[in-house]
């Protein structure tokens, strides 16, 4: 379950990493971030998404990736309903990541027609990897499936744990009949599945930590291609990182951790 494919040939590990609200608080956030980093990169995974919605998140990633920008899979996103600011959002990110961003993504889906345009032509330029769209919300996976159905992108991100798992109606099984990557949001809903029952409950299921239990649960759909955990604390990186290499849950298993959730 170590690696999987994100669309047109990229591989990416099946765990990244999330800097919402992260990468941006504190004055030892630089420090921080480049901890995390290099844990996740010690780790294997490589996978780092971010915003211009995330204060100075996308900034401190890169220059926590300095030096060692090759090493590392930057998705990043366009937030904004204007063009020209959208263009303006690419070039600072051009600045932060070496001249490339491997995985654009639209945020919100906020003037996704617009901007997938001089988008696909960045890509075209080898500017950028791969394209996609976000969105955190219920109300627009129509809207998310219109884009999907589009053509234009290669990967969506939209959220599931225990939780929230409405993408499981439409939007998981079209990504497969597309053949469209999968990047999970809010996998521990937001640190609100961060701590669950104890571990001597998790080790039958071949887990350590509650957080790698929830990881794990939604790398065991096969539809998913990777979970990006957002944490501040290079030991959570460490053990979120490990669900990586887990083999995958069966049917019941899964059922096991929905049910221990429920009866926390
Ligand atoms: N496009 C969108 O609309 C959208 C929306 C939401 C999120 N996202 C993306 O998805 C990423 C992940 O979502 P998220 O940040 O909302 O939430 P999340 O990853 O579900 O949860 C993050 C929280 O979990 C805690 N945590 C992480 N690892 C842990 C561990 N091993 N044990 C205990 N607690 C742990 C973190 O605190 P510590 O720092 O203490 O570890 C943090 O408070 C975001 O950072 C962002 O990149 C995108």
């Amino acid at each position: 379950m170590e690696q999987r494919e994100i669309g047109s040939g990229l591989s990416v590990a099946t765990v990244g990493l999330g800097t919402w609200s992260v990468f941006d608080h504190g004055p030892d956030r630089q420090a921080n971030a480049d901890g995390v980093v290099t844990a996740m990169l010690r780790d294997g995974c490589a996978l780092f998404d971010s915003s211009p919605m995330y204060g100075r998140a996308e900034a401190v990633l890169g220059a926590a990736l300095a030096g060692r920008r090759d090493q590392a899979i930057v998705a990043t996103k366009i937030w904004t309903p204007s063009v020209e600011e959208g263009r303006a959002q690419f070039a600072r990110q051009l600045d932060w990541y070496g001249g490339r961003v491997d995985v654009e993504q639209v945020h919100n889906l906020v003037s996704w027609h617009a901007h997938l345009e001089w988008m696909a032509e960045e890509r075209a330029a080898g500017r950028i990897g791969l394209l996609g769209a976000t969105h955190y919300s219920p109300g627009a996976f129509d809207e998310l499936a219109r884009v999907m159905r589009s053509g234009l992108i290669q990967m969506v991100q939209v959220p599931l744990n225990p939780d929230e798992r409405q993408v499981e109606d439409e939007i998981l099984p079209l990504a497969e009949e597309l053949g469209l990557g999968v990047l999970v949001m809010r996998p521990l809903g937001s640190g609100r599945l961060g701590a669950g029952p104890p571990a001597a409950e998790l080790r039958p299921l071949g887990v350590e930590s509650w957080a790698e239990a929830v990881l794990v649960w939604a790398l065991s759909d096969p539809r998913v291609t990777a979970v990006i955990p957002a944490t501040a604390n290079a030991e959570h990186a460490v053990a979120n990182a490990r669900a990586a290499r887990h083999p995958g849950l069966g049917k019941d298993d899964r059922r096991r951790i929905e049910a221990l959730w429920r009866a926390r």
